[in-house]
C-alpha cells in the first residue's frame, strides 16, 4: 500500500500506523465495495476500518456477512453485543481490560474474520480502545533464539463455559495462516493484575522447562505488545471494521465504568 491519500471509486484509501487500512466515503453504503477487494484489504492489511458509510441495522449486518461467507453462529445467534452487563459474570461484558488472544479458539472451527460496527463509541479519552497485534509481523521481528524456543512451545487453555464459550484446548504457540501461508502466534493471556477477575481463562506451558515459564511469558507479552505490531484502535460512533482473525490477537484497553461502549461483532468463517 503506497503511503498517503489515494482514492479509489469515491474510497479514500489511508494506511494505518503501524499497519491497518482506513477506508472512508461518507455516505457510502458497504454493500457497494466488491467483497473480493475489501477481502483482500483485509488480508493484507490484517486490519480495515470502514468510516463514514451508512449504518447497517443487525439484520442487515448479518446479510452483509453472509455475501462474505459462512457466519459462526453462537448461543446468542450470530451477532454478539458487545458492552457492560448489569450483573455481568465473564470480564467481556465489564468495563475492564480484555488481554490478547484470539476468538474461536473453543469453537469447531475458528473465524477467518471479525466485522465489528460500533453504535456507541466510548467517550474520548475514557479508554475502551481495541488493540490489534499483527503476529506474522511478531515473527518476523523475533530474533532466532527467541523463534527456536517458540517452536517448542504448546499451551493449554482452560476456562469455564459461563458466556458463549469455554471448554479445554492444547494449541501450539505457532500455526500456519490458511490462507497467506505466514507463520503466525495464537496466544491467549491470563487476567493480569487491572483485569475484572470475572470467568478467568488459565494457561498450562508444555515444551519449556519450568524455570523458563515467567520468562518465556514476559518476553512474549513485550514482542506482542511492541509498538511497532499492535494497532490502537479508538473507535468513533458508527465504525465498521473487519480484521483478520487468523493473523492477528486482538484485546481491549479497560475503559471509564460510567462511558458508553456499545459494539457488535459477526465472525465469519
Ligand atoms: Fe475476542
Amino acid at each position: 500500500m503506497k503511503s498517503g491519500l489515494e482514492t479509489m471509486a469515491g474510497l479514500s484509501l489511508q494506511p494505518l500506523e503501524p499497519f491497518g487500512l482506513a477506508v472512508t466515503s461518507p455516505g457510502a453504503n458497504l454493500r457497494d465495495v466488491p467483497v473480493s477487494l475489501l477481502r483482500q484489504w483485509t488480508r493484507s492489511n490484517g486490519v480495515v476500518v470502514l468510516r463514514g458509510f451508512s449504518p447497517l441495522t443487525k439484520e442487515e449486518m448479518v446479510q452483509y456477512a453472509g455475501t462474505w461467507g459462512e457466519i459462526l453462529t453462537w448461543d446468542f445467534g450470530a451477532v454478539l453485543e458487545l458492552l457492560v452487563h448489569e450483573r455481568a459474570r465473564n470480564y467481556l461484558f465489564t468495563p475492564g481490560n480484555v488481554p490478547l488472544h484470539w476468538d474461536g479458539a473453543f469453537a469447531r472451527v475458528v473465524p477467518g474474520f471479525q466485522f465489528f460496527q460500533c453504535l456507541e463509541a466510548p467517550w474520548p479519552g475514557t479508554g475502551g480502545e481495541t488493540l490489534f497485534t499483527h503476529t506474522p509481523t511478531v515473527w518476523q521481528r523475533a530474533p532466532a533464539s527467541q523463534r527456536e524456543e517458540w517452536r517448542k512451545v504448546e499451551i493449554s487453555y482452560t476456562t469455564q463455559k459461563v458466556a458463549h464459550y469455554g471448554g479445554q484446548v492444547t494449541v501450539p504457540l505457532l500455526s500456519r495462516h490458511p490462507h497467506t501461508g505466514a507463520t503466525t502466534l495464537r496466544f491467549a493471556e491470563e487476567l493480569n493484575d487491572e483485569s475484572v477477575k470475572l470467568n478467568p481463562l488459565f494457561i498450562e506451558i508444555a515444551g519449556l522447562p519450568a524455570d523458563r515459564h515467567a520468562g518465556f511469558l514476559q518476553e512474549l507479552r513485550e514482542a506482542l505488545y511492541a509498538p511497532r505490531v499492535c494497532y490502537v484502535h479508538a473507535w468513533r460512533d458508527g465504525d465498521m471494521l473487519l480484521a483478520d482473525n487468523h493473523a492477528l490477537l486482538h484485546g481491549r484497553n479497560a475503559f471509564h465504568a460510567d462511558s458508553p461502549r456499545h459494539l457488535q461483532r459477526i465472525h465469519i468463517i
